[in-house]
């Protein structure tokens, strides 16, 4: 398959990222788009540097990995004017209003949108502005993660699912189209279950998978004591590895990662400074 491609990947300062060098984004065929999808698959994270393409070129892109999400920040402060397949990630305020999602503020470590049935499978994020400093993005490996659980850790999960409210964001904002819910007790809100132990459905490969924040999380069955206590362990075992890929944005970068075997965070930078990005993103299976 390589063969009749000029795409080749060079792993970075971290296992989870590569950089992939002799793709052309307005010259590329079959060949080059499989190898992409299979340093993406074997990384999890692939960046390209400077490429500095189109908004239509990335859609273009996009679609060779799938349907298109539309995030549903998309369809409120994060649409783009022209392309509703992508989401526009800003910091700029127009007419006092924001002009795009996520603002200035920090990101904790998450994978996208959990609280779906189906997660994203891909996204494909382009900086578009960067600041002089800051806002960097962090990845880490969820195979990784499962991996080097200690013993005990991969048996009080072995066989568990986890419940995830899908009501407010991680803001305290209700999601789009949710209303307050009644009970007090977040078990009962809608949400989503998913497997806390996923097999990536490429790579066959198991991965933990946590979602985006332990509050409103809860391993069914579990007493909820019990079950915030395990969370608790399950992601401080996973933020704290070494192994994370620092992405530090330069114009015309493009990170593209999987989102059933990876997590990000992003740093918060200075408000006075402007942050733009332009993301896609791809539909994934349900996690099993
Ligand atoms: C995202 C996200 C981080 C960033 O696009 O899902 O978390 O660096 N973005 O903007
Ligand atoms: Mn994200």
């Amino acid at each position: 398959m390589r063969m009749n491609t000029k795409v080749s990947a060079v792993q970075n300062d971290s296992n989870v990222c590569a950089d992939i060098v002799g793709f052309d984004f307005s010259d590329y065929n079959d060949a080059d788009i499989a190898a992409v999808r299979s340093y993406w698959l074997q990384y999890g994270v692939i960046r390209f540097r400077a490429v500095h393409i189109t908004d239509q070129q990335q859609v273009n892109f996009s679609r060779h990995f799938g349907d298109f999400v539309i995030h549903p920040k998309q369809l409120q402060e994060g649409g783009h004017p022209t392309h509703r397949e992508i989401l526009v990630i800003s910091n700029v305020m127009t007419d006092g209003k924001p002009s795009g999602a996520l603002g200035n503020s920090e990101a904790t470590w998450h994978t996208d949108t959990w609280f779906y049935e189906r997660p994203p499978a891909g996204a494909i994020l382009r900086a578009i502005e960067v600041p002089p400093s800051g806002g960097d993005t962090y990845f880490l490996s969820t195979y990784h993660a499962y991996e080097t659980l200690p013993e005990e850790l991969r048996n009080a999960i072995e066989g568990r699912q986890i419940f995830f409210q899908s009501v407010y964001d991680k803001t305290g904002r209700l999601r789009l189209g949710k209303s307050e819910p009644t009970s007090t007790d977040f078990r009962e809100w809608s949400g989503v279950v998913h497997p806390l132990v996923r097999t990536h459905g490429e790579t066959g490969r198991k991965a933990l998978y946590l979602g985006g924040t332990r509050e409103g999380s809860w391993i069914v069955g579990m007493p909820l004591d019990e079950s915030n206590d395990l969370i608790a362990e399950l992601w401080e075992h996973t933020t704290a590895t070494p192994d994370v890929f620092v992405q530090k944005w330069g114009v015309g970068d493009i990170v593209m990662w999987d989102n059933r075997c990876t997590m990000h965070r992003r740093d918060s930078f200075d408000p006075n400074t402007i942050r733009i990005m332009h993301r896609t993103t791809t539909s994934g299976e349900r996690p099993v």
